[in-house]
């Protein structure tokens, strides 16, 4: 069984190493000598030691080798502009970046996407030409959504990938454990070092009878959503199983992995099966699936293996249900929402339906849609409400439009959107209610959280199947069940729509499109990747300094933190967003967000050599210019909230050296680290009292060991006696490396340099 098989079609030399995961499998095995979960088999079989590797679910932290690594255009930014500081002429892993998230919804697909591609124009240049400079396959705009490429073109049974999107866990609809990250973490395993990940904890959960009707694999997770809630998953891998799997297409499983994100799930997972091998086998991949197909064993959970949690959902019961608004978890059936709308006094009149995102794009889905609407227009009717469809990929609009799906959602009154995130995200420039109006979509996206798709704190967001949103479009208000209501036809006749239709694979094969694949050029070394030095959106990043060997003395306190900082109070989203890339423009806004323990206050922090109060950024700065280092003091639970590398990038780059708390975030801790800087703690919490914001103080940096305290000596601004406090650190042999070069990345430039 040692063939070889091509991890995809995009690419050479890749190869799917399932002797190698199997033979890994096999150390860990011994070890742990127990059923294992699907999930389990996953994991265990990348981990970077399996013989050393210490293992325990919801304890231990693994350290792990992924597949691939996927990442969208605005997280690809600053990932790969780090990754660039590294030194190395190519992705130690395989790598995608994908254009989906910059494009606005205005008018429809080819002039919105033009439109982006003008606006866009500095940063797709720089995406196209660092990609090609550094092996990484770039998919330009109008592509598509990366979870549906990555489903249609990389994604394969048993693999392990990160993506820069929290929406990675759709690849799990082809049994692949595909996890969401921050850009740091892509950013370690293009450089070739171990991902770490702490052993989830695995939710089983058992699906029996079989799908039929108005129900489709959205309401699965739909009702998941509304047992577990938005936090319920947190943790832990949902691992789908039992005989009711065999009943949903591969493309409605990745539905369901994919809006497993909204229960909080690290991912989501069914096993290898048959509907997954004539996927892979309709994507022009079926080598992939007969070599699955030999370990079939290894791809599935073993019999008798044991779950944190187990749900049991009977799919003969499973009832259509409506989602929202506000929050994806709040899960009501459809024989229950009339009544609900009623209730809640949500608005009843639908203003919008949309169907399509990365969730709920399949050919599956589309047929299914656009058999309703045919019924529909078989009776005279059209959409009473706005209606608008994105198309996942290039390939399933070109696929709909060939056969005919397109043109039935059109002539119902449908507006095709490019390929592309769009409403999705708030990017729709919607114009039909005014900000602030209380108003009603529908759509069959994941997240639907106040102001998400258009802005307005007052529009009530509902997701769903794209099936509901098709009979609440046709309906216009939600106070109508298409299995129980009848709506009238062009003559006033009374009608049941009948129940929804359509093929999980496209009869006569995809159609591929227009090519939007830019594949690496065989020989990079003359490429130069494009940025202009005034592009106020992207800036080339500078190797951070290494230490000088010595303590630290004398140092300001740029802020005592008091209270919840998270990664939004360091490092705030919003309109920033637009500087990912511009290191020194995005820092701008570093711990904007954050009260000052001195006046209360945000923003506002007195600069110890002028003595004037000054916003945060503008007086770290000033330091900066001065040549002078300066810490952050913090409170319990510091960097709580995102992997955002940003936070940990901007006090760095303004001068930083130590974030000291009572507490931290464990991600936001690590990605410091990172950065070259030093994230510690007061072994005795109460000391973060002892120190007051005018304070100067020293930091034994000389004394930093692996499990050892270090010294930061407080000279007090009142006056007095100089005090002593012990403060902790978690840093291990590899991390004081990373400290003492610099950052993570410089370690790798060294070593790579060797
Ligand atoms: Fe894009 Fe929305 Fe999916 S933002 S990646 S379509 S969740």
């Amino acid at each position: 069984l040692s063939k070889k098989v091509e991890m995809t079609n995009w690419e050479k030399g890749h190869y799917i190493n399932y002797a190698k995961m199997n033979e890994n499998l096999n150390i860990v095995r011994q070890r742990l000598n127990r059923p294992l979960t699907y999930a389990e088999k996953i994991l265990y079989s990348h981990l970077d030691d399996p013989h050393g590797q210490e293992i325990e679910r919801g304890k231990s932290y693994l350290k792990l080798r992924p597949d691939r690594v996927a990442c969208q255009d605005a997280t690809a930014q600053m990932a790969i502009l780090q990754f660039m500081s590294a030194g190395m002429p190519s992705v130690a892993t395989p790598t995608t970046v994908h254009c989906d998230h910059l494009i606005e919804a205005q008018i429809g697909g080819e002039k919105d996407l033009q439109r982006a591609k003008d606006i866009n124009k500095e940063v797709y240049d720089f995406l196209s030409s660092s990609c090609a400079k550094y092996n990484i396959g770039f998919w330009r705009p109008g592509s598509g959504i990366i979870h549906q490429i990555v489903l249609e073109n990389y994604a394969f049974p048993g693999g392990l990938m990160i993506g820069t999107d929290s929406h990675t866990p759709n690849a799990g609809g082809l049994g692949m454990a595909a996890i969401g990250v921050g850009g740091a973490d892509a950013v370690d395993v293009m450089a070739n070092l171990p991902w770490e990940l702490k052993a989830p904890k695995v939710i089983g959960i058992k699906l029996t009878g079989k799908m039929s009707g108005w129900t489709s694999p959205k309401d699965i997770i739909l009702k998941v959503a509304g047992i577990l809630t938005v936090k319920g998953g947190t943790g832990a891998i949902v691992e789908y199983h039992g005989p009711g799997v065999d009943s949903l297409s591969c493309t409605g499983m990745g539905t369901i992995c994919n809006m497993g994100a909204e229960i909080g799930a690290t991912t989501s997972l069914f096993p290898f099966g048959d509907r997954m091998y004539d996927y892979l086998a309709a994507t022009k991949r079926k080598d992939i699936g007969d070599f699955a197909r030999s370990y079939a064993a290894d791809l599935r959970e073993d019999e008798g293996a044991e779950y944190d949690e187990l749900v049991e959902i009977n799919l003969d019961e499973l009832e259509p249900h409506i989602n929202g608004p506000f929050t994806p978890d709040l899960a009501t059936p459809i024989s229950k929402f009339k009544e609900a709308v009623k209730a809640n006094k949500w608005p009843e009149e639908v203003k919008v339906g949309l169907i399509g995102s990365c969730t709920n794009s399949s050919y599956e889905d589309m047929s299914r849609a656009a058999s309703i609407a045919q019924d529909a227009l078989d009776h005279g009717i059209k959409a009473k409400a706005q209606f608008v469809v994105t198309p996942g990929s290039e390939q399933i609009r070109a696929t709909i439009e060939r056969d005919g799906q397109m043109k039935t959602l059109e002539d119902f009154g449908g507006v095709v959107l490019a390929n592309a995130c769009g409403p999705c995200i708030g990017q729709w420039d919607r114009r039909d209610v005014k900000k602030g109006e209380a108003n009603t979509i529908i759509s069959s996206y994941n997240r639907n959280f106040t102001g998400r798709n258009d802005a307005n704190p007052a529009t009530h967001s509902f997701v769903t199947s794209p099936d509901m949103v098709l009979a609440m479009t046709i309906a216009g208000t939600l106070d109508f069940n298409p299995l129980t209501d009848k709506v009238k036809d062009s003559q006033g006749n009374e009608f049941m729509l009948s129940e929804p239709s359509g093929e999980a694979l496209p009869p006569r094969g995809y159609d591929p499109g227009q090519d939007t694949f830019q594949a690496p050029p065989e020989d990079r070394s003359s490429i130069q990747v494009a940025v202009s030095p005034d592009s106020d959106r992207l800036q080339i990043l500078q190797p951070f300094d290494a230490w000088n060997g010595k303590d630290a003395t004398d140092l300001p306190i740029l802020i005592k933190a008091q209270g919840k900082t998270t990664t939004d109070h360091i490092s705030m989203a919003g309109p920033w967003l637009k500087y990912r890339g511009h290191l020194d423009n995005i820092s701008n806004n570093m711990l904007i967000g954050a009260i000052n323990s001195a006046n209360g206050e945000a923003n506002k922090v007195k600069n110890s050599t002028t003595n004037e109060w000054d916003a945060v950024p503008a007086t770290a700065r000033d330091y900066k210019s001065k040549g002078i280092k300066w810490v952050v003091i913090g409170d319990w639970n510091y960097g709580e909230g995102s992997s955002r590398e940003h936070a940990a990038l901007e006090p760095r780059h303004l001068g930083g050296l130590a974030i000291i708390t009572r507490s931290f975030a464990r991600i936001h801790e690590t990605n410091l680290k990172k950065q070259g800087m030093l994230p510690l703690t007061f072994t005795n919490p109460e000391d973060y009292d002892k120190i007051q914001p005018d304070d100067k103080v020293d930091l034994l940096i000389t004394e930093l060991a692996v499990g050892k305290p270090m010294t930061l000596r407080v000279h007090p601004a009142a006056g007095g006696q100089a005090f002593d406090v012990s403060l902790s650190q978690t840093f291990n042999e590899g991390q004081i490396e990373w400290f003492k070069n610099g950052s993570a990345l410089n370690t790798m430039a060294k070593a790579h340099a060797k």
